[in-house]
């Protein structure tokens, strides 16, 4: 379904109406020269249709990078809003965090605009995400089970709970549209047992959908054995890749809470043209990933991140079931409708 570009201003504008910007605030669009030109002019546009101080910024990012280009970060840390096309949690040099630390909002985007338009976040998905955050808040354990093997658990508490809802609207908060789930890391060292990730699971950045059923050992906060066919060799052959042990450490634990994303969607998709959050974000999936948890505050920076969406497990949190079989269970995290 193709959009035309006073559509795609309106769904802008609504997002941006969510962020609660209006006009009297500053909105810096930062972008790229590889960003959607789609969504670089409807994010434009919306921001001047709402009466915002709206500014285009495509600083160079090459080997200049971006957190020494003090004008560029001293104009986001000022603005109320940054739409970011760019990605600038991908960055190495802390941009995000300096930023946020100003009290700025930043919306993430790269999905094109018909992922963007089906996907459309509501004030429903911030209060379901928000409502199994606070469950995560205060839990002590996550158990995760499944009939395809998996029996893993962890200890909670010692990093902060991720909320993606698809929206910015609090001072500081960083989101991402479209999304819809809740995670956090392990403690440190507490991630234990096994999980299988059955046919049909993904795994990104590989946008692939497993074939071939792969067991992962997990002791001590580490991946001790990656057993299977092909799928097994395939990950356990490119986290080697990078040399680095942290590569198969336990990173964030969670379950999608989109009811309007879609297991299938990726396999409809062009890989180039999607980053994935539909699977990210699927009504009761467990995703769980592996690598770095320096975004929590935690001590592994490795590049090596691979999440992992999966299909009908059970998820508890001290024992009490959030997720059974795929299926959300408490009543202030469930979609009444699509
Ligand atoms: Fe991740």
């Amino acid at each position: 379904m193709a959009l035309s570009e006073s559509e795609q201003i309106a769904m802008w504008e609504e997002v941006l109406r969510l962020c609660n910007v209006n006009d009297q605030e500053t909105v810096v669009v930062l972008t790229k020269p590889e960003a959607r030109p789609e969504n670089v002019t409807a994010a434009y546009n919306a921001g001047i249709e709402i009466g915002a101080t709206t500014i285009h910024m495509a600083p160079h990012i090459g080997k200049s990078r971006l957190c020494d280009n003090a004008v560029a970060m001293d104009a986001m840390r000022a603005a109320d809003m940054v739409i970011d096309l760019v990605g600038l949690h991908l960055l190495r040099g802390g941009e995000r965090s300096h930023v946020l630390a100003a009290d700025t909002r930043i919306l993430y985007v790269t999905e094109p605009p018909a992922a963007l338009a089906r996907l459309m976040p509501r004030e429903d998905d911030k209060r379901r995400v928000c409502a199994a955050g606070r469950r995560i808040e205060v839990a002590k354990t996550m158990r995760i089970e499944s009939a395809a093997g998996t029996k893993f658990e962890c200890e909670l508490g010692e990093y902060p709970v991720l909320y993606e809802y698809g929206y910015s609207d609090d001072p500081g908060h960083w989101d991402h549209w479209p999304a819809g789930f809740v995670a956090t890391w392990p403690n440190e060292t507490t991630a234990r047992g096994t999980i299988v990730i059955d046919r049909g699971d993904i795994i990104f950045p590989f946008k692939t959908y497993v074939q071939t059923p792969i067991r992962v050992d997990f002791e001590e906060g580490y991946i001790a054995e990656i057993s299977g066919d092909f799928d097994a060799a395939y990950m356990q052959e490119f986290i080697e890749g990078y040399n680095d042990r942290d590569g198969f450490a336990m990173s964030h634990v969670g379950w999608g809470l989109q009811p309007r994303a879609s297991w299938t969607a990726l396999g409809m998709m062009d890989k180039a043209e999607t980053n994935g959050n539909d699977g990210r974000s699927f009504y009761g999936n467990f995703m769980f990933s592996t690598g770095p948890n320096d975004d929590a505050g935690g001590p592994r920076d490795t590049p090596c991140h691979l999440d992992i969406p999966m299909r009908n497990c059970s998820i508890y949190l001290d024992d009490e079931p959030m997720v059974l079989k795929g299926e959300i269970i408490p009543e202030d995290q469930r979609a009444a409708g699509f």
